[in-house]
């Protein structure tokens, strides 16, 4: 692989960068499998179709100019199996009393991570005919904007039982309430998207410090207030697939100062986290405090945001911190495909034992890979297409 980066510093388009080469295939794939063996938790589930979908059907996803409409009918060869399937999966088991997509979860927010692809579900259904969907994601948003507690911001509960605002919700719900509007479009539309931004924007308000790194929980009867870095890894790629939803969409003209707003409160969580960046080129599992352990699982999902963002803004400066990350998860994915060394997702302050997994990790390579993609592709837009659009180019395999 040596003479990559020569290959590549002397027909980019933008200034010469280090690249680092990307996951090969077949680590993708058991990357991918594992996933979906282990996606259980609500949040889970909908982190996996947003990567299984920007991962494999890019066409379809919010990062794409051609996200709005999806097509009506879903072909033999862009047809997201997967991502419907998931879909299916939960409003297959939805009680018909339940608004949220998954009754009973707790929290107020996760199920909703789902709801982007229920609704591709309905907007790409042969049968017509068929309301399940539209009523599934209805009730869901329903559920969130009449049914949830606020604080006295407006912002929308993370908890179905009393008023908390934890930076995970920034994932869950905007970026389906602005898919939600994006699709609706008109003075509805455009309302919710609206609405989608002014939730980051009120998180933002309350869960950032003068450090510019958000708190992971607040309000309620009990806190975080460490800056727990898949919180403000949560943060950024929520916000970041709201910028994209907005920027796609037939009202982007109309959102053009809340999307630089997004973009610069992006910016803000990168640099502050990357600051922070260990010798060996991770993110600790709260970003400024030493004492703690290296996590590989919000190191993946920052870097996924830093090489989008790159790719969006044709800029480069995180990039060298966004290698020498990918670098890292890279040496800690196993044989098998299964990431090492993440945090514990479901207690946030402990390592994970071996033998135990981390479904969102394993979404968060996936992201990963799909945004690396997505950067190699905006570096060299046609020098070399085999190599940056081809699944099987050299540059894919290490
Ligand atoms: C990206 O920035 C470089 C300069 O850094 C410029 O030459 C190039 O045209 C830009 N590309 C796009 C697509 O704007
Ligand atoms: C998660 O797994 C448990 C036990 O295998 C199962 O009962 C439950 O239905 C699963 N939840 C979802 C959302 O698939
Ligand atoms: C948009 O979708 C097309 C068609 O699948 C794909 O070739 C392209 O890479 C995608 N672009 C992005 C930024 O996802
Ligand atoms: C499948 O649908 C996509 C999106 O509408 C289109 O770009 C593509 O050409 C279609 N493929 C075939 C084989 O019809
Ligand atoms: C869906 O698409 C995948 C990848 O393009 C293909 O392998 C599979 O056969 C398709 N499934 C159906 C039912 O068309
Ligand atoms: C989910 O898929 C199964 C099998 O194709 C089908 O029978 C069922 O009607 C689907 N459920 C929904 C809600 O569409
Ligand atoms: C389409 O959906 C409607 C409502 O669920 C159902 O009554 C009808 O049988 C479906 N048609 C086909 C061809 O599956
Ligand atoms: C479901 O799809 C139909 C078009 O097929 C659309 O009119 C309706 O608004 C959609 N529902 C939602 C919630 O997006
Ligand atoms: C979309 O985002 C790009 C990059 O941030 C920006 O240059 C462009 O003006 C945006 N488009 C619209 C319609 O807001
Ligand atoms: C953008 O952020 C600034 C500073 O926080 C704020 O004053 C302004 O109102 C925001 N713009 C919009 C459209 O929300
Ligand atoms: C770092 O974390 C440790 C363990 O939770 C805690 O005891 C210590 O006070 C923290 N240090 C700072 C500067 O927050
Ligand atoms: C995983 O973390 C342990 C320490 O917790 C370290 O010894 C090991 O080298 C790490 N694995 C990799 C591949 O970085």
């Amino acid at each position: 692989m040596a003479w990559l980066p020569t290959l590549l510093a002397t027909t980019s388009l933008i200034s010469p960068v280090e690249l680092q080469p990307g996951f090969s295939e077949s680590t993708i794939a058991r990357v991918r499998t594992n996933l979906i063996q282990c996606a259980n938790r609500s949040w889970e589930l909908g982190t996996a179709a947003e990567a299984l979908t920007e991962l494999s059907w890019p066409a379809l996803s919010v990062f794409n100019k051609t996200a709005f409409p999806p097509p009506a009918h879903l072909n033999a060869t862009l047809n997201a199996t997967d991502v419907l399937a998931i879909a299916n999966r939960t409003v297959s088991a939805k009680p018909p009393d339940s608004l949220p997509l998954i009754a009973n979860e707790g929290s107020a927010a996760d199920p909703a991570s789902i709801g982007v692809a229920v609704i591709l579900a309905n907007w790409t259904l042969p049968n017509l005919s068929n309301q399940v969907y539209s009523k599934a994601a209805t009730d869901q948003l329903t559920y969130l904007l009449e049914d949830t507690p606020r604080s006295e911001s407006g912002a929308i509960s993370h908890r179905a039982q009393e008023t908390q605002l934890w930076s995970d919700f920034v994932y869950m719900v905007p970026p389906f309430i602005a898919y939600y509007g994006a699709l609706q479009g008109g003075e509805n539309g455009r309302v919710l998207l609206q609405t989608a931004y002014d939730q980051c924007r009120l998180y933002r308000d309350a869960l950032r410090d003068e450090s510019g790194l958000w708190k992971h929980v607040v309000l309620g009867a009990w806190q975080d207030n460490t800056h727990w870095a898949t919180g403000n890894a949560w943060a950024a790629a929520g916000m970041l697939r709201v910028h994209q939803t907005l920027n796609h969409s037939s009202l982007a003209g109309q959102f053009v100062a809340q999307q630089a707003n997004l973009t610069q409160w992006i910016n803000e969580i990168l640099e502050t986290s990357w600051a922070h960046q260990t010798a060996d080129g991770g993110l600790r599992n709260v970003i400024d405090n030493e004492t703690f352990y290296v996590d590989t699982a919000s190191t993946a999902l920052m870097t996924s945001v830093t090489y989008r963002m790159a790719a969006i803004q044709n800029t480069t400066v995180f990039i060298p911190a966004a290698n020498l990350a990918l670098k890292l998860v890279q040496e800690n994915v196993d044989a098998q495909g299964w990431l090492l060394n993440a945090t514990n997702p479901y207690t946030f302050d402990e390592q994970l034992k071996e033998g135990e997994h981390s479904p969102e990790g394993q979404a968060f390579i996936l992201l990963l890979h799909a945004a690396w993609q997505a950067f190699i592709q905006s570096t060299s837009p046609y020098q070399h297409p085999g190599a940056i659009t081809g699944t099987h180019g050299a540059i894919n395999n290490l």
